[in-house]
């Protein structure tokens, strides 16, 4: 299977690089990032890409692959309804929509979140333009597409979070997560389990095209 990734920089892109680089029926990997990661491995080849809004310059890169992984995304704390629907729906659909153009055969995977609302008119702007998002991306003609809602994702094997409320909350909860773990397993998930789920549903698909937490553990 040849992916294509979005968001290797992230806290959850990396997870989903790492089993994607481990998993022997994950052929090849073209991450695309604003700057590269540096990271060496076979599989694995990064184009540094500076206008995410705009990918006609490498579209020649972006044809013939099996699955795309969205993983890009940021918190929408601190940040404007349109600040956050630029880089929420915005590149996610400039993406999105060139890779349909060129990957009719293409699982389209992206990771929105827990409590996303699909009316697009709940009062949470976050969960508004992640719905919106989401609405979008199920419209466009890809073999399939499948939106990830986790809730609380726990970093594993040392990714750590580009945000910085999240590596603060991250430090704090690390002694407790056995304890989270077990009374809210509903809610936990971690970065192994979403990139190892991500590549079953490209390759075996998914019973349903929203996937949440219990889900994706399940998965
Ligand atoms: N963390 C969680 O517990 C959690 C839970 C549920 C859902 N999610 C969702 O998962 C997704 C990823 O979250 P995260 O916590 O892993 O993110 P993160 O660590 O904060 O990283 C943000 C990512 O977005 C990229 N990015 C930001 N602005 C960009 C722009 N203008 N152009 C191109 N790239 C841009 C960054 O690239 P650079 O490296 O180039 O800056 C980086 O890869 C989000 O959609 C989030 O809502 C996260």
């Amino acid at each position: 299977m040849k992916i294509i990734l979005f968001g290797s920089t992230d806290m959850v892109g990396q997870g989903v690089l790492r089993e994607c680089l481990l998993d022997l029926d994950v052929e090849s990997v073209l991450a695309i990032t604003r700057s590269a990661t540096g990271q060496q491995h076979k599989k694995l080849r990064e184009i540094a890409h500076k206008d995410f809004f705009d990918f006609s310059s490498i579209k020649n890169d972006l044809a013939g692959y099996d699955a795309c992984f969205f993983c890009l995304g940021v918190s929408s704390a601190g940040m404007t309804e349109q600040d956050y629907q630029r880089v929420t729906y915005d590149i996610t659909l400039a993406a999105a929509q060139a890779l349909a153009e060129l990957n009719p055969k293409m699982t389209f995977i992206y990771v929105s979140g827990a409590g996303t609302d699909s009316t697009e008119h709940g009062r949470r702007m976050w969960a508004r333009v992640k719905g919106k998002t989401e609405n979008a991306l199920l419209h466009l003609p890809f073999k399939a597409a499948y939106m990830f809602r986790p809730a609380f994702i726990q970093p594993l094997h040392g990714i750590v979070s580009k945000t910085k409320l999240y590596r603060i909350l991250y430090i704090i909860l690390g002694p407790f997560y056995p304890v989270l773990k077990t009374l809210f397993s509903k809610y936990i998930t971690t970065t192994e389990r979403v990139g190892r789920a991500m590549i079953k549903v490209a390759m075996h698909g998914a019973p349903k095209p929203v996937l949440e937490n219990q889900d994706i553990n399940t998965l």
